[in-house]
Protein backbone atom coordinates (compact mmCIF):
# COMPACT_ATOMS: atom_id res chain seq x y z
CA UNK A 1 0.00 0.00 0.00
CA UNK A 2 1.51 3.43 -1.02
CA UNK A 3 2.11 5.86 1.66
CA UNK A 4 -0.39 8.94 1.39
CA UNK A 5 2.28 11.37 1.94
CA UNK A 6 4.05 10.12 -1.20
CA UNK A 7 0.87 10.67 -3.63
CA UNK A 8 0.84 14.56 -2.87
CA UNK A 9 2.76 15.67 -5.62
CA UNK A 10 3.28 19.45 -6.04
CA UNK A 11 3.04 21.32 -9.51
CA UNK A 12 6.29 23.30 -9.41
CA UNK A 13 6.03 24.45 -13.07
CA UNK A 14 6.45 28.08 -13.60
CA UNK A 15 2.77 30.31 -13.93
CA UNK A 16 2.45 30.95 -17.56
CA UNK A 17 1.92 34.56 -18.50
CA UNK A 18 -2.01 34.15 -18.56
CA UNK A 19 -2.19 32.48 -14.80
CA UNK A 20 -0.51 35.63 -14.17
CA UNK A 21 -2.28 37.81 -15.29
CA UNK A 22 -4.77 36.37 -13.84
CA UNK A 23 -3.24 35.92 -10.49
CA UNK A 24 -2.59 40.15 -11.23
CA UNK A 25 -6.18 40.90 -11.96
CA UNK A 26 -7.18 39.20 -8.59
CA UNK A 27 -4.67 41.10 -6.66
CA UNK A 28 -5.89 44.40 -8.29
CA UNK A 29 -9.61 43.17 -7.65
CA UNK A 30 -8.84 42.79 -4.14
CA UNK A 31 -6.99 46.02 -3.51
CA UNK A 32 -9.45 48.02 -5.66
CA UNK A 33 -12.95 46.21 -3.57
CA UNK A 34 -10.72 47.21 0.05
CA UNK A 35 -9.79 50.69 -1.22
CA UNK A 36 -13.96 50.99 -2.41
CA UNK A 37 -15.18 49.50 1.18
CA UNK A 38 -12.57 52.23 2.75
CA UNK A 39 -14.07 55.10 0.81
CA UNK A 40 -17.90 54.51 1.36
CA UNK A 41 -16.99 53.75 5.65
CA UNK A 42 -15.59 57.01 5.64
CA UNK A 43 -18.86 58.93 3.63
CA UNK A 44 -20.71 57.02 5.85
CA UNK A 45 -19.26 58.34 8.70
CA UNK A 46 -20.85 62.02 10.29
CA UNK A 47 -18.59 64.13 9.24
CA UNK A 48 -18.57 66.59 12.30
CA UNK A 49 -18.70 65.62 15.77
CA UNK A 50 -21.07 67.59 18.17
CA UNK A 51 -18.99 70.50 19.54
CA UNK A 52 -16.45 70.46 16.84
CA UNK A 53 -16.30 73.20 14.11
CA UNK A 54 -18.98 72.22 11.43
CA UNK A 55 -21.46 70.95 14.67
CA UNK A 56 -23.47 71.94 16.87
CA UNK A 57 -21.24 73.88 19.47
CA UNK A 58 -23.10 74.00 23.06
CA UNK A 59 -21.50 77.60 24.45
CA UNK A 60 -22.99 76.82 27.96
CA UNK A 61 -26.29 79.17 29.58
CA UNK A 62 -27.65 82.17 29.18
CA UNK A 63 -26.12 83.05 32.86
CA UNK A 64 -22.77 82.07 31.04
CA UNK A 65 -22.72 85.36 28.97
CA UNK A 66 -20.58 88.00 29.21
CA UNK A 67 -22.27 91.25 29.89
CA UNK A 68 -23.74 92.90 27.45
CA UNK A 69 -21.35 95.01 25.35
CA UNK A 70 -18.30 93.52 26.64
CA UNK A 71 -15.91 92.42 24.91
CA UNK A 72 -16.99 89.00 22.08
CA UNK A 73 -15.69 85.60 23.81
CA UNK A 74 -12.75 84.16 21.38
CA UNK A 75 -14.15 80.39 20.81
CA UNK A 76 -10.98 79.08 18.61
CA UNK A 77 -11.98 75.03 18.67
CA UNK A 78 -14.94 76.19 16.69
CA UNK A 79 -13.67 79.34 14.91
CA UNK A 80 -15.85 81.67 16.14
CA UNK A 81 -16.28 85.22 18.77
CA UNK A 82 -19.26 85.47 20.67
CA UNK A 83 -20.28 88.50 20.86
CA UNK A 84 -23.61 89.65 23.07
CA UNK A 85 -25.00 92.95 21.96
CA UNK A 86 -27.84 94.67 23.35
CA UNK A 87 -29.99 93.45 20.44
CA UNK A 88 -29.02 89.65 21.46
CA UNK A 89 -26.46 86.92 21.08
CA UNK A 90 -24.05 86.49 18.18
CA UNK A 91 -22.07 83.56 16.89
CA UNK A 92 -19.80 85.24 14.21
CA UNK A 93 -17.34 83.36 12.31
CA UNK A 94 -13.35 84.14 12.80
CA UNK A 95 -12.48 84.63 9.29
CA UNK A 96 -11.72 87.72 7.31
CA UNK A 97 -14.64 88.17 4.51
CA UNK A 98 -11.39 89.75 2.53
CA UNK A 99 -9.11 87.24 1.75
CA UNK A 100 -9.40 84.83 4.68
CA UNK A 101 -6.95 86.07 7.73
CA UNK A 102 -7.82 85.62 11.23
CA UNK A 103 -8.89 89.05 12.61
CA UNK A 104 -8.93 89.89 15.89
CA UNK A 105 -10.83 92.09 18.87
CA UNK A 106 -9.03 95.44 19.39
CA UNK A 107 -9.84 96.31 22.89
CA UNK A 108 -8.60 99.67 22.87
CA UNK A 109 -10.23 100.24 19.59
CA UNK A 110 -13.35 98.26 20.79
CA UNK A 111 -13.80 96.62 17.38
CA UNK A 112 -12.62 93.77 15.49
CA UNK A 113 -9.32 94.73 13.40
CA UNK A 114 -7.70 92.18 10.61
CA UNK A 115 -4.01 92.23 10.73
CA UNK A 116 -3.72 91.60 6.93
CA UNK A 117 -5.26 94.09 5.41
CA UNK A 118 -6.75 96.53 8.21
CA UNK A 119 -10.22 95.72 7.76
CA UNK A 120 -12.38 96.68 10.93
CA UNK A 121 -16.19 95.08 11.57
CA UNK A 122 -18.11 96.62 15.06
CA UNK A 123 -18.78 93.96 17.60
CA UNK A 124 -21.80 92.25 16.04
CA UNK A 125 -19.55 91.95 12.79
CA UNK A 126 -20.95 94.93 10.75
CA UNK A 127 -18.22 96.16 8.16
CA UNK A 128 -16.60 99.47 9.47
CA UNK A 129 -14.12 100.29 6.76
CA UNK A 130 -11.05 98.54 4.76
CA UNK A 131 -11.39 96.44 1.68
CA UNK A 132 -13.68 93.94 3.22
CA UNK A 133 -16.27 93.38 0.57
CA UNK A 134 -19.22 92.61 3.62
CA UNK A 135 -19.48 92.53 6.72
CA UNK A 136 -18.44 88.88 8.86
CA UNK A 137 -20.05 85.66 8.45
CA UNK A 138 -22.73 84.85 11.50
CA UNK A 139 -23.44 80.92 12.30
CA UNK A 140 -27.24 79.99 13.31
CA UNK A 141 -28.35 79.79 17.12
CA UNK A 142 -30.97 78.24 18.98
CA UNK A 143 -31.61 79.06 22.85
CA UNK A 144 -33.61 76.36 24.57
CA UNK A 145 -35.18 75.24 27.85
CA UNK A 146 -33.22 72.35 28.32
CA UNK A 147 -36.05 70.89 30.79
CA UNK A 148 -38.25 70.84 27.71
CA UNK A 149 -36.53 71.44 24.91
CA UNK A 150 -38.46 74.05 23.71
CA UNK A 151 -36.86 75.99 21.33
CA UNK A 152 -36.72 79.84 23.18
CA UNK A 153 -35.41 82.16 20.70
CA UNK A 154 -33.74 81.33 17.60
CA UNK A 155 -31.79 83.13 14.41
CA UNK A 156 -31.33 81.12 11.28
CA UNK A 157 -30.51 84.36 9.02
CA UNK A 158 -27.81 85.55 11.12
CA UNK A 159 -29.69 88.13 13.23
CA UNK A 160 -28.56 88.88 16.78
CA UNK A 161 -31.18 86.42 19.20
CA UNK A 162 -32.63 87.94 21.95
CA UNK A 163 -31.77 86.37 25.51
CA UNK A 164 -34.92 84.64 27.03
CA UNK A 165 -35.54 85.71 30.71
CA UNK A 166 -33.75 82.29 31.79
CA UNK A 167 -30.85 81.88 33.00
CA UNK A 168 -30.61 78.23 32.50
CA UNK A 169 -31.43 78.20 29.02
CA UNK A 170 -28.75 76.50 26.55
CA UNK A 171 -27.21 78.65 24.00
CA UNK A 172 -26.16 76.14 20.47
CA UNK A 173 -24.48 77.44 17.78
CA UNK A 174 -24.31 75.70 14.24
CA UNK A 175 -21.28 75.71 13.07
CA UNK A 176 -22.65 74.36 9.86
CA UNK A 177 -24.68 76.87 9.57
CA UNK A 178 -22.87 79.87 7.85
CA UNK A 179 -24.98 83.00 7.19
CA UNK A 180 -22.73 85.55 4.98
CA UNK A 181 -22.79 88.97 6.13
CA UNK A 182 -24.20 91.70 3.78
CA UNK A 183 -22.26 93.80 0.75
CA UNK A 184 -21.49 96.81 1.56
CA UNK A 185 -22.15 99.64 -1.42
S1 LIG B 1 -7.90 89.49 4.80
FE1 LIG B 1 -8.76 90.81 6.27
S2 LIG B 1 -8.53 92.75 5.41
FE2 LIG B 1 -7.67 91.46 3.93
Amino acid sequence: MADAKSEVTLDKRPMNRREFLNFAWLVSLGFLTVNLGGVTFLFAMPRFKEGEFGGIYTYGKVSDLPPVDTPPVNLPKVKMWLSNTSDGVLGIYKVCTHLGCLYNWNNQEGKFICPCHGSQFQANGEYILGPAPRSLDRFAIQIVDPDTNTVLAESSDGSPVPVPDNPNAVIRIDTGKRVQGKRHA
